[in-house]
């Protein structure tokens, strides 16, 4: 059923691994969505239970993926399936295969939203005394615009993967990255000096624990998985594609540490200005694309400055989709025996379509409801609270006991690194990961649901 693996690609150096890596986990998710989930989950207190879940569960679980691809060299479900043969494992790589299916389809809604706002600032149409709210509401709610730039953002997404992982993927992410990181420190410098700027840095510092509830810390892991793309067999696909020479610690420590970094920075360059320019930080996902806009307005050569952010940011967000798109074609890929450029159309057809109802919730068919949620927040109520979770705790049970946590930490500690793993990582994997995942997630959705 395997094809055999002889002829699979690798990625071409280390540094290229972590820039794909990065780039996977470097995105939307930290420019657009961490900030919102931290605005509408009241602040510090929230970023501070985000920072522990990232390094008591997000790190180990990163070195956990990596590892499982790096041994099978196999796709999401194909590396359980090797590791656990006749056993019902693989279901949680087709969860994770799930996962990529309904992470994209809203992804490319919200990048294609990045693509429109490139070609706005640039037309200079977001200029001082522009109704911000007002132009993104608009924006967001019409029919054919938002679709437009979904079927240009997947169109991209399926070329790179339809060209391969080395030629599609490491291309791009090696110059585009560094660029992003220098614009958005710029960004927080401007954001910083704006009067009045001092209540955001405080939003962001000084923690209110009174506004944490169940399902924020739920919306805390939830986050913390969807921002590092772990809990659906993205890290186990990019894994599958590293030489068997390459370490795993430093390079796990690298990603992690990027992506928390991009997203600390991004918060620091949104609240201040949220707080000096009197919008509401609560006001949920159009936070960046209402804030940045105006800070952009508000600096000399901010038409140049927002275009370039934007483009850069739909970059960020094209690094990510082509790894959420690359799980679910590597599996077709692998285990149907479809070719590259087929599995890429087909599967990037089918996203795009499910992309569509989630882009018109916004607007004409908002009045269609699931659990209180359009259909864009159903799909990222779903996978947040959901997929993502139970993805993650799967892959952290089987790791710390099927395959076991001795033999996860022998294989991702056999090369050189600095980071060498012991025994406290056998205690977060096998006790800290799936405990603390079940139980926010069992109290989190009681609480919702309630
Ligand atoms: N980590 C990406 C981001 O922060 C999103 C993503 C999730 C990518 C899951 C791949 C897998 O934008
Ligand atoms: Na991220």
């Amino acid at each position: 059923m395997s094809l055999e693996t002889k002829q699979r690609e690798q990625w071409g150096s280390r540094v290229a691994f972590i820039l794909a890596a990065a780039g996977s986990a470097v995105g939307l998710g930290n420019i657009w969505r961490f900030p919102y989930v931290v605005g509408t989950n009241g602040g510090a207190a929230f970023v501070i239970i985000y920072l522990f879940i990232i390094a008591l569960i997000g790190y180990p679980m990163m070195v956990t993926e990596m590892a499982i691809g790096q041994k099978t060299k196999r796709n999401a479900i194909g590396a359980f399936r090797d590791l656990a043969p006749n056993t019902p494992w693989w279901v949680a790589g087709a969860l994770g295969v799930l996962a990529g299916f309904v992470i994209l389809s809203f992804y490319s809604v919200v990048a294609g939203w990045t693509l429109s706002y490139f070609f706005k600032t640039l037309a200079g149409d977001l200029g001082v005394g522009t109704d911000f709210v007002g132009t993104f509401i608009g924006h967001i709610t019409s029919d054919w615009a938002p679709l437009f730039w979904h079927f240009v953002f997947m169109g991209l997404t399926l070329g790179i993967i339809g060209l391969g992982v080395v030629k599609g993927i490491e291309k791009t992410v090696k110059i585009l990255m560094p660029a992003l990181f220098v614009l958005l420190i710029a960004l927080v410098g401007r954001a910083l000096t704006l009067p009045g700027a001092g209540a955001g840095v405080e939003f962001l510092i000084k923690p209110d624990f009174s506004k944490i509830t169940a399902q924020s810390i739920l919306g805390a892991v939830g986050q913390a998985f969807f921002t590092l793309s772990l809990g659906m067999g993205c890290m186990i696909t990019y894994g599958s594609y590293l030489d068997d020479k390459e370490n795993i610690n430093d390079n796990a420590a690298w990603v992690v540490g990027l992506d928390t970094a991009v997203a600390l920075i991004a918060g620091f360059a949104i609240f201040p200005a949220v707080f000096a320019l009197g919008f509401d930080p609560a006001a949920g996902g159009g936070l960046a694309f209402i804030t940045l806009p105006a800070v952009f307005a508000s600096m000399p050569g901010g038409t140049i400055f927002g275009a370039a952010f934007f483009l850069l940011l739909a970059v960020a967000a094209l690094t990510s989709a082509i790894s959420l798109l690359e799980v679910v074609v590597a599996y077709y890929i692998d285990e149907k025996g479809w070719s590259r450029q087929k599995a890429s159309l087909i599967i990037g057809t089918l996203i795009f379509i499910l992309g569509i109802p989630a882009s018109l919730s916004m607007g004409r068919w908002s009045g269609f409801t699931i659990l209180g949620y359009n259909f864009f927040d159903f799909l990222d109520f779903l996978q947040e609270s959901i997929l993502l979770p139970v993805g993650g705790l799967l892959t952290a049970i089987f790791a710390g006991y099927v395959w076991s946590a001795k033999k996860t930490r022998e294989h991702s500690n056999i090369n050189k690194s600095a980071i060498r793993l012991g025994t406290w990582f056998d205690v977060l994997i096998m006790y800290v990961s799936p405990i603390a995942v079940s139980v926010v997630m069992v109290t989190g959705l009681v609480d919702k649901l309630k």
